[in-house]
């Protein structure tokens, strides 16, 4: 099947227990539910008054991963040894490979096949260091997929280096609404290319998606790089890419003051417990991100993150802070879903009610196989959910329906 967009927008109808995320991270249940839709949204949400049959499946609203990277899909779970490291031996080099494109448009295609089964719908990606992949990427993924190529003009391999001025002219001229400016961290960009990034974000309101404060050395070096700079928040902050179209990856070492400043300028920090694990970056402490009131999301950052599926973004979260703060299954849910959703739809209007099961978003469902005799509370529920299998590396849901078309389904 195609998923270009083009040829999505189906009708259909699907029956099961409905797991619905809120915003404020409580989850509802609806026992059994019928889900309908037309042309790609819903249309009607029916509460049914019979209990639903013991086969029946879980229904949860389509992903959103808000932070992810496409050209390193093939070599998620490949790892040599911490951050710095790992991206001069490892990540660098793949990503120089998509310097050509119909390879790209390859890679591009098994990645949208692979993410959408795991049953993401939409969200915001970093691309390849080449301005050129880009086209590729929006001519192959649907609606709702966004795309910045990481903008790299220093201190990397001379291939992989373009001014920033440079790729931001290319991201003009493709006329899209579905590009984001993506510095892909403090260490490769120059100052004025910082603030070239913070100016066009200004002037287009494209999202804005970087890196921060992952890893010790990592900040160690942005000190040494911008002297002048309070910390590294501050570094993003003088150059004008804070706020609340800006998504930062990681900020797991991160100082009160720079909570502060991501708190008053409504930044959106991305949480991605599986790739803090895989490179040795921390825990995260949501705690203090919890406290300071810094909005926040979850996501794969594949391929640091070892699997596209946030339902194991969901169960590596509940597991690594348990002991340490009073994480919930409802609230990891909702910011995978809903939360990322509303984000993401400042950008495009036909987004409203992306992450959501209700009557006019996009038809995004993920389908499970409801644990046998799993609870009806639907925290306790969705735990036990996770703690099944549905939360392991590579399991798939059921099926997923995208904008209305079933894109996969187990045999
Ligand atoms: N910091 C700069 N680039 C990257 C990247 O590709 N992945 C991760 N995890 N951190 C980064
Ligand atoms: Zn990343």
């Amino acid at each position: 099947m195609q998923l270009d967009g083009r040829t999505l927008l189906g009708d259909g109808q699907i029956s099961g227990a409905a797991l619905l995320p809120q915003p404020g991270g409580a989850l509802h249940l609806l026992p059994h539910a019928e889900l309908t839709w037309q042309h790609g949204r819903f249309t009607e949400i029916r509460a049914l008054p019979s209990p639903p049959p013991t086969d029946a499946p879980l229904l949860l609203p389509g992903f959103v991963d808000l932070h992810c990277h496409w050209p390193q899909a093939h070599v998620r779970g490949q790892f040599a040894g911490q951050l710095l490291p790992w991206l001069r031996d490892a990540i660098w080099p793949a990503e120089a490979a998509f310097a050509d494109l119909a390879l790209a448009r390859q890679h591009v295609r098994q990645f949208l096949a692979a993410i959408t089964r795991a049953g993401t719908c939409a969200g915001l990606f970093f691309g390849s260091p080449f301005a050129e992949s880009t086209p590729v990427f929006l001519e192959e993924t649907p609606r709702g997929f966004l795309e910045g190529p990481a903008i790299m003009s220093q201190n990397a391999p001379k291939a992989l280096l373009r001014p920033a001025q440079e790729t931001l002219a290319m991201l003009h001229a493709l006329h899209s609404r579905r590009v984001a400016i993506a510095p892909r961290f403090a260490p490769n960009v120059d100052l004025a290319g910082l603030r070239a990034c913070g100016d066009a974000a200004r002037a287009t309101g494209w999202p804005v998606q970087s890196h921060l404060a992952e890893n010790r050395e990592e900040i160690a070096w942005v000190r040494q790089l911008f002297p002048d700079a309070r910390d590294y928040t501050d570094v993003y902050d003088a150059a004008g890419l804070l706020g609340p179209r800006t998504v930062l990856a990681h900020g797991v070492h991160l100082a009160d003051r720079e909570l502060a400043r991501l708190a008053a300028t409504r930044t959106l920090v991305a949480h991605c417990p599986t790739s803090n694990e895989a490179l040795g970056s921390g825990r995260m402490p949501i705690e203090r991100l919890w406290a300071a009131g810094v909005p926040w999301v979850l996501a794969t950052d594949v391929g640091a993150g070892p699997s596209l599926s946030q339902l194991h973004v969901m169960q590596r979260f509940l597991s690594v802070h348990a002991g340490h703060a009073p994480v919930r299954a409802g609230e990891a849910l909702a910011r995978a879903t809903v939360i990322p959703g509303a984000w993401l739809a400042q950008f495009d209007p036909q987004l409203a009610g992306l992450g959501t099961l209700a009557v006019g978003a996009p038809a995004h469902v993920v389908a499970v196989t409801r644990p046998v005799g799993a609870p009806d509370d639907p925290e306790l529920l969705l735990q036990a959910l996770l703690a099944a299998g549905h939360g392991s590396l590579e399991a798939l849901p059921t099926r997923v329906t995208l904008w209305g078309t079933v894109v996969s389904q187990a045999q």
